[in-house]
């Protein structure tokens, strides 16, 4: 069991908050499949505030959608603010705080990993946060800035210092992006200092992986991000592995194309069909990845405009890998 806060969870295993993928389909779908906690799109607390329509579509979920996790970012205190007001109106289980977005917009503003910089105020600003939300608190760090910044274990403390109930921590450095190698040393120092439950994020590609996340860093939970794209299987497949050893095998081909159906489906009811046929182009890309001859589909995809159109694609994808 994962306690974070007053939340209990019965699963370690957390679907990642992924900007511009994670909305309700993609969260539904993943629960469908084993995973407990997932998050929201993150939100700019000053588009919360000033209660943007985009923001208030992101926000939109429904009964099943739970343990639910809400990610916000900032720096100003007022907006901060602001933001926590606005979401008061909606049920969530907890709210991170994002101190890891590598964005060049939004490090230029001095916000998400730019933090990692000034580990004092984002101490502050978590006690701003920590202070007027009704459910635990939660903080996402890198293991620091760039490779002669690792300050991972600092700006933890810190944070651990303002009153959060668990730390999330991409061991990768701001200016790594999201490639090169998964700094293991860096989690696990973090790991030991703190008290609270520590979430670990980077490269759960696999079962295997998520494993070795676990061992080599003594983490309370892994968050997966990249490897639930295309792959809500991953959920499963985690969980029996680290319970039993278990080796699932990756689904059927008829399974594949049954899930994007649905996926599509979701997707189009969700945002209508311009948009939601828009959206699931990506997954088209991603549940088609390790197939062989998937090119040619892939294009096909990407003109689809109606959800007809894209139904005949994944038909089409089907027969040929028979
Ligand atoms: C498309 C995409 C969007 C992301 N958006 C967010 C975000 O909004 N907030 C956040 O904390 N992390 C975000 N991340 C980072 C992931 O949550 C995760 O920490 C990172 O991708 C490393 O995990 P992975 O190797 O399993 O992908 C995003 C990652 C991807 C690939």
């Amino acid at each position: 069991m994962l306690k974070i806060g007053s939340l209990k969870l019965s699963s370690p295993f957390i679907l990642a908050p992924m900007a511009g993928v994670s909305d309700l389909p993609f969260r539904m779908l993943n629960r469908k499949f084993g995973c407990e906690l997932a998050f929201i799109e993150m939100l700019n607390v000053r588009s919360l505030s000033y209660k943007s329509k985009r923001t208030s579509f992101m926000l939109s979920t429904e009964a099943g959608d739970r343990p639910l996790g809400m990610q916000i970012l900032g720096k100003e205190p007022r907006f901060i603010l602001r933001g926590l007001e606005v979401l008061k109106k909606y049920k969530f289980d907890i709210l991170d705080f994002n101190a890891a977005c590598p964005a060049r917009k939004v490090v230029a503003r001095q916000e998400g990993a730019a933090l990692l910089r000034e580990p004092k105020r984002l101490k502050e600003l978590l006690k701003v946060v920590v202070k007027n939300s009704s459910v635990p608190v939660t903080v996402k760090i890198r293991s620091g800035w760039d490779e002669n910044s690792v300050n991972a274990r600092e700006a933890a403390l810190y944070a651990e210092e303002a009153g959060i109930s668990a730390l999330f921590i991409h061991g990768r450095t701001r200016a790594q992006g999201y490639s090169g190698k998964v700094d293991y040393e860096a989690i696990r120092s973090v790991k030991k200092a703190l008290k609270i439950p520590v979430i670990a994020s980077g490269d759960i590609f696999s079962a295997v992986l998520a494993k070795q996340m676990f061992e080599e860093t003594g983490c309370d939970g892994v968050a997966i991000a990249r490897g639930a794209l295309g792959n809500p299987w991953i959920f499963k497949e985690i969980s029996a592995f680290l319970k039993n050893g278990r080796v699932i095998q990756r689904p059927e081909l008829n399974e594949v194309v049954k899930v994007m159906v649905g996926h599509l489906n979701a997707c189009v009811d969700y945002h209508g069909t311009r948009i939601g046929v828009v959206v699931f182009r990506k997954f088209f890309a991603w549940y088609t990845k390790g197939f062989r001859v998937v090119r040619v589909f892939r294009e096909k995809a990407c003109h689809a405009k109606t959800k007809e159109e894209m139904l005949r694609v994944i038909e089409e994808f089907g027969a040929a890998h028979r």
